[in-house]
């Protein structure tokens, strides 16, 4: 078996997480405005139509995901067993490749090229950079990780991820192909059945990763052997395989798949949670403060959990799951993932492997503010989604005579509360941020 946590002596690491820092701020950026869009309707919309900054927001977030996660996966691999040089030269041209076409995608956007499907509205031709680059990192992974026998479970994560990601990425765009695109009924079932998998995918980097520095800070491997992870990689791969089941509701498929789907999305996710849990109340004194920055992040990922699983549980009951598609339950529930769970994991790692070392125990008054500021008002950002949600599914299906500006009027109030806390989420995230780029 490996033994891991060998110092980080891999000059690359720096630069996908930096990249991805870059991605993220680019996210929050194009939010916002995008945000000042939902109170001011139309403002500025002569040079950045809503239609532009949706897809800008929503991609520049999916490559901070995959960058960072990416970074994540190579640092923590090399920290196990150090890279050969014919790796450390493949590793270069996969950042540039995804650095590039990543880059590309966001210039294209803002000049109206578009092309793609939902989420992933870029031109296809971008397809092929992200393919090439996705493959050289399967070569990269699989170089210097060729087994899985008595393996710990990141190690059976990765894996998974890295393979599986490559996969579902060609698979969502097996619509190009005429026969496929074609059908309307199996062309949104495989694009379905694609995202969930992707996100999937990625998850499986995530946690994986997640789960090594768990060990890393605890300082043994308790939990990357444990049955309870092991279990939730083998939820993990059914979910990546099957959870499309939740994805597809309106479409003619048996009831009984979105019924396991969403049953096993959610195990997943209270295990998760659990595993967290039981992580930090074992860790002692000095070992918690040896790490406190990516420490509080893995915590804030742990309440996360729950709390999007709360959501998740309201919104399977089909009673209501009718009701709410199209409104903004659904954009809770998927930034409430993604930044809550995502984003919280995704720094723990960049303070792990950017941060300062931790020379004395004290957290500062700096970090604990900014963490506070980004927590409460991502609290506040997902409460006025949830409530803007709930009255527009209750327009939808109550009031369907009234007119669609007396429903947004009735919102306004709680758009108001989205932006302005949307908006001390950004200062709070910039706050986190910025110390990482002054990191040598
Ligand atoms: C880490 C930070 C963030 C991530 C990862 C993220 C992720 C996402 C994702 C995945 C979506 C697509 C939602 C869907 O259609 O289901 C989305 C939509 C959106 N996000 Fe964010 N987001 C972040 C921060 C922000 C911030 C700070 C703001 C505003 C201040 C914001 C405003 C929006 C808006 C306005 C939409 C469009 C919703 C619509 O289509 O009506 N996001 N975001």
């Amino acid at each position: 078996m490996m033994e891991p946590y060998h110092n980080n002596s891999f000059p690359n690491s720096k630069s996908f997480l930096k990249a991805g820092l870059v991605f993220l701020m680019s996210a929050l950026f194009f939010g916002l405005v995008a945000a000042l869009q939902y109170v001011l309707p139309g403002i500025g919309k002569e040079v950045f139509s809503f239609e532009k900054l949706r897809p800008l927001h929503v991609s520049s977030a999916v490559f901070w995901i995959l960058m960072t996660a990416m970074g994540t996966v190579l640092t923590f691999l090399q920290e196990i067993k150090p890279f050969p040089n014919t790796t450390h030269r493949l590793v270069k041209i996969q950042f540039y490749l995804f650095e590039i076409s990543f880059v590309s995608i966001l210039v294209s956007y803002c000049f109206g090229v578009f092309g793609g499907r939902e989420y992933w509205e870029f031109h296809p031709i971008f397809s092929i950079p992200i393919v090439i680059g996705w493959g050289i990192f399967l070569v990269n992974f699989l170089t210097n990780n060729k087994t899985l026998k008595n393996q710990p479970v990141y190690v059976w994560m990765w894996t998974t991820g890295v393979v599986f990601f490559l996969f579902t990425y060609i698979e969502s765009n097996l619509w190009l192909i005429p026969g496929i695109g074609n059908r309307l009924i199996q062309d949104m079932t495989i694009q379905w059945k694609s995202y969930g998998s992707m996100v999937g995918a990625w998850n499986m980097l995530i946690y994986g990763s997640s789960i090594y520095l768990m060990d890393k800070i605890a300082g043994n491997q308790k939990y990357s052997q444990s049955n309870m992870a092991f279990g939730l990689y083998f939820l993990g791969l059914f979910n990546l395989m099957f959870n499309w089941g939740h994805h597809i509701y309106t479409l003619p498929t048996a009831s009984y798949t979105h019924i396991i789907a969403y049953g096993v999305s959610m195990t997943e996710l209270f295990i998760l949670g659990r595993i967290i849990y039981l992580w930090r109340k074992s860790l002692t004194f000095d070992r918690k403060h040896k790490h406190i920055q990516a420490y509080w992040f893995l915590y804030a990922a742990d309440i996360w959990v729950f709390i999007n699983l709360g959501l998740a549980i309201a919104m399977s009951i089909p009673a209501l799951n009718l009701y709410m598609h199209g409104t903004h339950i659904i954009v809770a529930h998927t930034m409430g993932t993604t930044i809550g769970i995502n984003t919280m994991l995704l720094l723990s790692f960049a303070y792990d492997v950017l941060g300062k070392k931790q020379a004395e125990i004290k957290i500062s008054t700096n970090f604990k503010t900014a963490f506070l500021v980004t927590n409460i008002s991502l609290s506040l950002f997902f409460i006025s989604l949830i409530i803007a949600g709930v009255l527009k599914s209750y327009w939808q299906f109550n009031n369907p005579d009234s007119s669609y500006t007396l429903m947004l009027n009735t919102l306004r109030p709680y758009f108001y509360v989205f932006f302005v806390s949307g908006l001390s989420l950004v200062f709070g995230f910039m706050l986190l941020i910025i110390p990482l780029f002054k990191s040598k």
